[in-house]
């Protein structure tokens, strides 16, 4: 088709994800053990995991050339790496640390497809400053930084500040959800959150109650609402500011001066981009594994750095509810070609 052959000709988007790099234990379980409980595993399967490397994962299967730093355990780091390089991704700057853990995740999952984590940091909080510096010096405009919060903030301040430096975009997914104003990372030119990360960062922010000035798209609102042809495409359009969550998304946008997306599981997403405050449906599907659904919008959001906001909007968005169509983390992160043909 015709736009298969004018993505073809657009440079890919160089995508530098700095952070996390785990081993995912997933055990599937009928329903979560209380306190004091036990009980049998329907499965147990063990994958490459952690959002940093699942948003890499994701955003190399988008098309993206990506490289990832991070750090891993010398002894246990090998199947880690070897999965990134299957799907592409440079894994230089990853660092193999003698004498320590790679991070580990002990993902439970019910049979209603809710998930329950528990995170060890390992290698994770050790990623060298040196690491950073090294894959930074290559950057320039029209790359993108792509961080999360499961590595020190400093870490991801560091990259960030050297991404500002050499003109390139930073994208900052604040999941998990900080739990101290120390986790901030500012300098970020978007951020990435779901209703939870939202609701903390507002609060760390101080960023409750918007000023009225605010409360409105400033008339960029259009006069009609966009519609692409294909049946089943998610509408993507300006709302203005209407509901609680659209006031806390343009509350945090005013507060750190940068574009915001909230993610809101099957109901798609709001955005405050450029001044535009708008939703996005997600596509119904029937959801068995939402583990890496955030991890598949933020890659694919990532990568499709070039395209107008409405095509990555439904982008990320198909390629994160595909996600939660499959089983597992990686794995179920789907490849550009199976996006497209949704809406071909
Ligand atoms: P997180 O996993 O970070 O909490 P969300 O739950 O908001 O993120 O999900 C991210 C995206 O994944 C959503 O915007 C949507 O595109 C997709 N998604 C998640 N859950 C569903 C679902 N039940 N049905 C359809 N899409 C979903
Ligand atoms: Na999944």
């Amino acid at each position: 088709s015709s736009s298969a052959a004018a993505d073809g000709d657009r440079r890919r988007t160089r995508v530098l994800v700095v952070g996390s790099v785990n081993i995912d234990d997933a055990v599937r379980v009928q329903r979560f053990p209380g306190p004091g409980e036990t009980v049998g595993a329907r499965s147990a399967d063990t994958a490459l995991g952690g959002k940093g490397a699942n948003q890499a994962v994701a955003a190399a299967r988008a098309g993206a050339e990506v490289r990832m730093v991070g750090a891993v355990g010398a002894g246990d780091g090998g199947p880690l790496l070897a999965a990134l390089d299957a799907d592409g991704v440079g894994t230089a700057g990853v660092a193999r640390l003698d004498g320590v853990p790679s991070g580990r995740a002990f993902v439970f999952i019910d049979d209603a497809a809710e998930n329950s984590i528990v995170v060890v940091a390992g290698a994770n909080r050790a990623i060298p400053d040196a690491a950073v510096q090294e894959a930074c010096r290559t950057l320039g405009p029209g790359d993108v930084v792509l961080l999360q919060n499961e590595v020190p903030a400093a870490t991801s301040r560091l990259a960030a500040g050297l991404a500002r430096e050499a003109g390139a975009a930073v994208v900052w997914n604040a999941a998990p959800a900080p739990e101290s104003s120390e986790e901030l990372v500012d300098g970020h030119d978007l951020l990435l959150v779901n209703e939870h990360e939202l609701g903390r960062l507002a609060t760390l922010l101080g960023a409750a109650d918007i000023p009225p000035a605010l409360n409105s798209n400033s008339g960029t609102r259009p006069a009609a609402v966009p519609r692409t042809g294909s049946e089943g495409t998610a509408p993507i359009r300006p709302t203005g500011i209407e509901t609680p969550v659209d006031r806390l998304v343009a509350a945090v946008a005013a507060a750190t001066g940068a574009d915001v997306i909230c993610t809101l599981g099957a109901e798609g997403a709001v955005y405050r981009v450029g001044g535009e405050t708008g939703r996005a449906a997600a596509r119904r599907v029937e959801a068995v594994d939402t583990t890496a659904a955030g991890d598949t919008f933020a890659g694919y959001f990532a990568a499709l750095a070039e395209l107008p906001l409405r095509e990555r909007l439904r982008r990320a968005l198909d390629a994160a509810s595909l996600a939660v169509t499959r089983p597992g983390a990686s794995a179920s992160i789907p490849h550009r070609d199976e996006v497209r043909r949704l809406n071909a």
